[in-house]
């Protein structure tokens, strides 16, 4: 069985019983491509089967490779974009201690983890190099083509700066590259240098690349544990594949919910968790859903929102704004539930009323009162919610919304493992560059400027 739960009756008025049975076949027919590997992008499959099929080999390895770097390290440099970025931050942000980059690292028991390559603003990354010359540091670099500019520009500064700090040979071994089996520059590089690497299947996709070592050797070297993550992804894989009926499959019932919704005009969604730790996990899922389905000028715009903060600045709209919105709410428990309002002799600021409740009572009642106000204020609201926040029940939630990403795309009629648009942005950029070959681009945006 599984923890994670979908609701939907808080958008009950707009998505009725009848709209949810009549997208029963063609939800079924996504989830046949998607099991059968017979629809548009079937070369991106991998992930469906990922999580049973890790082997044990695999996970000793990394967690071979991450108490080395633990043992080794102060900070954990993870260098990397988009997929092959943020699925590895979503899981060390939701589960690490928010205050643990101020503990000492016997408190802390494994590095502190930085990201590097996931821009290129210059001061970002000189500031990383400065805290660099004080720390002991591993550096994990990764990237499906080993061609993308942010991170091999971060790249080349790094491999400078650690080379000269620990030499050639002491900062080979200080490096795990994670690349594709044989193509590319990055895997080049790794083999000339003797670099310990992992391989990203190929038929996994970067945004749906979180279960691969893409996600698992930074999450593992943050001292996590990946054997539960992964454990829970596959449950929810199991699970998923056997309840073939959409009614009693969350990721089916989520797919059609969106796509309900979507032609109902709800053409944004808004993710909104009210627990900061979330944030990056929020941001791993826009990844997922906006690369997926925005494309041949259609898909659902993910936006994420942090509650109570966001309320105080975005809850206006949200209340009142145009009505092309619905939200999607992801509820955590609290592991520590025991912080409690204190009493005030003098109650100054009038709230003895609520002494000695909970935070996360306070938290949860703000949650309830916002989907009612939300609700009536025209925004339907879908529920997902997870009992505790941890590795399992974070890789159910993976995969759930992996699914449900696949399924979604494909009711939309879209290629859910494709992102065509993300090229031409690059093409400016090298032809602004001059990069060797874009020469006729170069003569073409020159005249634009
Ligand atoms: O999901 C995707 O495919 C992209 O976001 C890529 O992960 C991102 O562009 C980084 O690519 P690469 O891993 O090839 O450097």
């Amino acid at each position: 069985m599984i923890n994670l739960k979908l609701s939907l009756s808080k958008a009950e008025q707009w998505v009725s019983q009848n709209e949810i049975d009549a997208l029963f076949p063609s939800v079924r027919l996504a989830s046949k491509k998607v099991y059968e590997k017979s629809g548009a992008g079937n070369g991106f499959l991998g992930w469906v089967d990922l999580p049973c099929t890790i082997s044990e080999e695999l996970l000793a390895r990394l967690e071979t490779d991450a108490a080395k770097i633990i043992n080794q390290s102060d900070i954990v440099v993870v260098c990397g974009i988009g997929g092959s970025y943020l699925g590895a931050r979503a899981v060390i942000d939701a589960l690490s201690n928010p205050f643990g980059a101020l503990l000492d690292k016997k408190t802390r028991k494994a590095p502190i983890v930085v990201y590097a390559g996931h821009h290129l603003n210059a001061e970002y990354h000189a500031k990383l190099l400065q805290l660099l010359d004080t720390v002991n540091y591993s550096l994990i670099v990764i990237s499906k083509s080993g061609t993308t500019t942010e991170p091999a520009v971060a790249f080349r500064l790094l491999k400078k700066h650690i080379e000269k700090k620990y030499g050639t040979t002491q900062a080979a071994e200080r490096i795990y590259a994670i690349t594709d089996a044989s193509k590319g520059a990055l895997k080049k590089l790794a083999t000339a240098n003797g670099y310990t690497t992992y391989v990203i299947p190929d038929d996994v996709g970067g945004r749906y690349s979180v279960l691969t070592p893409v996600g698992l050797l930074p999450i593992a070297a943050s001292g996590l544990n990946i054997r539960e993550l992964v454990a829970g992804a596959s449950r929810m894989e199991e699970f998923l594949k056997n309840y073939e009926n959409p009614a009693e499959n969350p990721a089916a019932m989520y797919a059609i919910a969106r796509n309900i919704l979507y032609h109902k005009g709800k053409t944004t969604e808004i993710l909104a968790g009210y627990n900061p730790s979330i944030s990056f996990l929020i941001e791993w899922w826009k990844q997922l859903y906006g690369e997926s389905e925005g494309k041949d000028q259609k898909g659902i715009f993910p936006a994420g929102v942090n509650f109570t903060t966001d309320l105080h600045s975005l809850g206006q709209y949200i209340q009142e704004g145009l009505r092309n919105i619905f939200e999607t709410v992801l509820t955590t428990a609290n592991q520590d539930q025991n912080l409690t309002i204190p009493h005030s002799k003098d109650d100054l600021d009038g709230l003895n009323y609520i002494a000695g409740q909970e935070i996360a009572s306070v938290n949860q009642k703000a949650k309830i009162g916002t989907m009612l106000a939300h609700v009536d204020g025209g925004v339907p609201n879908l529920e997902i919610t997870i009992p505790e926040l941890n590795e399992g029940n974070l890789g159910e939630l993976i995969y759930f919304f992996e699914m449900g990403c696949a399924l979604s795309g494909y009711l939309l009629g879209v290629n859910p493992f494709d992102q065509p648009g993300v090229e031409a942005y690059k093409v400016n950029m090298f032809a602004l560059l001059q990069k060797p070959g874009f020469e006729k681009e170069t003569e073409q945006i020159l005249k634009r400027l």
